[in-house]
């Protein structure tokens, strides 16, 4: 019998403020998409912008649908968005910000299981990390230098 432990490292930052303009203007992106989500039955908005290698960003907000599961998270209409449009380029970094609508989210807002999974597959894809800065409306913002940080034990390829 052994026990197998992993590390996972986050870097939480105060404010935007203390991050570079290249990043803040990531985080601008995720802002702005989030608030052209489709959410009238959560009230919950999410928006995701997407750093490519060929310099294109790329935005995405959470979809609802009145069949609840056939709508579609920010990170995942983005991703698959990238995905689709730019098939080759890899991804260098994504910005999260989500809030509910009843009260402002102050505090980091991570991506769920099934958008780490996703996000999980490109970066085994592309075989370098993507970095993940995510917050709430406003306030704290963490960075997670790597998917494996959110998703330690990830299901992959390799078992198919
Ligand atoms: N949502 C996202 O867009 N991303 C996540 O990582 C978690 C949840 C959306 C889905 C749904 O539209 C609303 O937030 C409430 O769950």
């Amino acid at each position: 019998m052994k026990e197998i432990k992993i590390e996972a490292t986050l870097t939480i930052f105060d404010s935007v403020k203390e991050l570079p303009d290249d990043i803040r203007l990531l985080i601008d992106k995720a802002i702005k998409a989030r608030t052209k989500a489709y959410a009238p039955y959560s009230q919950f908005q999410v928006g995701a912008a997407i750093l490519l290698d060929n310099g294109k960003i790329v935005t995405g907000s959470n979809q609802e649908n009145a069949s609840f599961p056939s709508g579609l998270c920010a990170e995942r209409t983005a991703i698959y968005y990238a995905g689709a449009k730019y098939p080759k380029a890899h991804i260098i970094r994504m910005a999260i910000s989500a809030t509910s609508l009843n009260k402002p989210s102050l505090t980091p807002i991570p991506p769920c299981g099934a958008c780490r999974q996703a996000i999980a597959e490109y970066e085994i894809k592309q075989k370098e990390p993507i970095e993940i800065y995510y917050m709430g409306a406003t306030g704290n913002v963490a960075l997670s230098k790597s998917l494996e940080n959110l998703l330690p034990f990830f299901f992959d390829k390799s078992v198919l």
